[in-house]
């Protein structure tokens, strides 16, 4: 291992390789895990094997190479895809074509590779690979895209040169480049479960009534016209997804998204600030937690038209009124032990802010977007927040992938109820 390369000794790694021509990098990619002192194992599609051979990577990896799901001469090895996702500690696809990414983004378990996919419990990596035109493709990135909704880590393709002699985007990122991204997710992921082991004595919600808002509102000044936001409700599905899961009753109520509804969850939707009140405030009584990650409008039209505006005027003024401030009315009837969780998005003196809206607000905690941070606030898969309590304290989080932010979440507010009640 050299005195720059990252430390890899005794990490799982399992390596998808599929048929592209990057598929060569798969050898130069081994060498440098194994430098850095991993296990690796190897998965082969069909495709792969027309670009370089087992016998190679196995060569390399030092340990066998799995290509069929039905391997024809081992006896109950049809199950090594289970214990091979539980073996891994990091799963990387690299190179990852087309067909892959379109398989792996809607469950497809058709080869070896796919099947220990859906398997892994550990975090996975998509290193994607192919022509230009493929990869900019809209079907290829709303796969891209739902991978990353899904909580898969996606290292964008290289600019350069490509097989077909087109230059562009496409070209799987360099071997190194991969090394220190994997090196990157395992010292996350063991952070993350370093801190979930620590609270595991403390982490249900079994018996208590849960109270999550997601998305954003929709306004309309006339039938076909809405003002909005960019919210895309996946911090609040995934708070209610984990939530639901610590064995919460949990209630979501989402403004419009093309999200699916997390299972055992009781789902309302609405649609403007004023409909979010009213139910929000009918559930104020009975909530244990409220967690108000909706990015609710603060501005209405004070009318709505009611057939649609024609362009007859140069200028259109609208005239706008603020809506019910949702969160601040809980936080005026707070019962005692109820904890409420406010969330701020701001870009300039963001935690001077926060705490005045927590304050304000008379919240337990809030969670801070600080819109100038690379990775915080509305994209789609990811997050980077700062959570600040009650108590005065403020911990920043890594980038993350949006649910294990609502873990993290969870597992704070709920520890620090715990030690308030011991
Ligand atoms: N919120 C709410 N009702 C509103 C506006 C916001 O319940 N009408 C909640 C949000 O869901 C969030 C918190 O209040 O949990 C803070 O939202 P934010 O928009 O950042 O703060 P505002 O109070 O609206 O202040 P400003 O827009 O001036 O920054």
């Amino acid at each position: 291992m050299s005195a720059s390369s990252p430390d890899l000794s005794g990490r799982h790694l399992l390596l998808g390789v599929t048929g592209s021509i990057a598929a060569y990098k798969a050898a130069p990619l081994i060498r440098r895990f194994k430098d850095a002192g991993a296990e690796v194992r190897v998965l082969m599609t069909a495709g792969a094997e027309r670009f370089i051979t087992p016998l190679t990577l196995g060569t390399l990896s030092e340990g066998e190479v799995l290509t069929d799901i039905f391997p024809e001469n081992e006896e109950g090895s049809w199950t090594k895809h289970v214990t091979l996702g539980e073996w891994a500690d990091l799963f990387v696809v690299a190179p990852a074509t087309a067909q892959t990414i379109a398989k792996l983004a809607h469950g497809f378990c058709d080869s070896m590779l796919t099947a220990t996919a859906l398997s892994a419990r550990c975090p996975l990596l998509v290193c994607p690979a192919m022509d230009r035109e493929m990869y900019r493709h809209a079907a290829t990135q709303e796969n891209l895209e739902r991978l990353r909704e899904i909580g898969y880590d996606v290292m964008p393709a290289a600019h350069g040169e490509l097989a077909s002699g087109l230059v562009g985007k496409g070209r799987m990122p360099e071997p190194e480049a991969i090394r220190t991204r994997v090196a990157k997710m395992l010292d996350e992921s063991q952070s993350v479960a370093s801190t979930l082991g620590e609270r595991s004595d403390n982490r249900s919600l079994e018996g208590t009534s849960v109270l999550v808002t997601a998305g954003p509102t929709q306004e309309p000044f006339d039938p076909v016209r809405v003002l909005t936001n960019r919210s895309t409700g996946t911090m609040g599905h995934a708070l209610a997804q984990s939530a639901a899961r610590r064995g919460g009753q949990v209630t979501l109520v989402t403004g419009p998204t093309t999200l699916s509804p997390p299972e055992n969850v009781e789902v309302v939707r609405v649609e403007t600030a004023e409909e979010m009140n009213d139910v929000v405030q009918a559930h104020r009584e009975t909530a244990d937690f409220v967690f108000m990650a909706a990015a609710v409008a603060d501005y209405a039209p004070a009318e709505t038209a009611d057939a649609k505006l024609k362009k007859d005027d140069d200028d259109l003024v609208l005239h706008l009124r603020r809506t019910p401030d949702i969160l601040k009315e809980i936080g005026k009837h707070k019962r005692p032990g109820q904890t409420l969780v406010g969330f701020a998005m701001e870009t300039d003196n963001a935690h001077e802010n926060a705490r005045r809206k927590l304050e304000e607000k008379n919240l337990d905690w809030i969670v801070l977007n600080d819109l100038t941070e690379e990775g915080a606030g509305f994209g789609p898969s990811t997050n980077r927040v700062t959570l600040l309590s009650r108590e005065g304290t403020s911990e920043d989080l890594p980038l993350m992938p949006k649910l294990e932010v609502a873990e993290a979440i969870l597992d704070r507010v709920l520890a620090a109820r715990s030690e308030e009640r011991a």
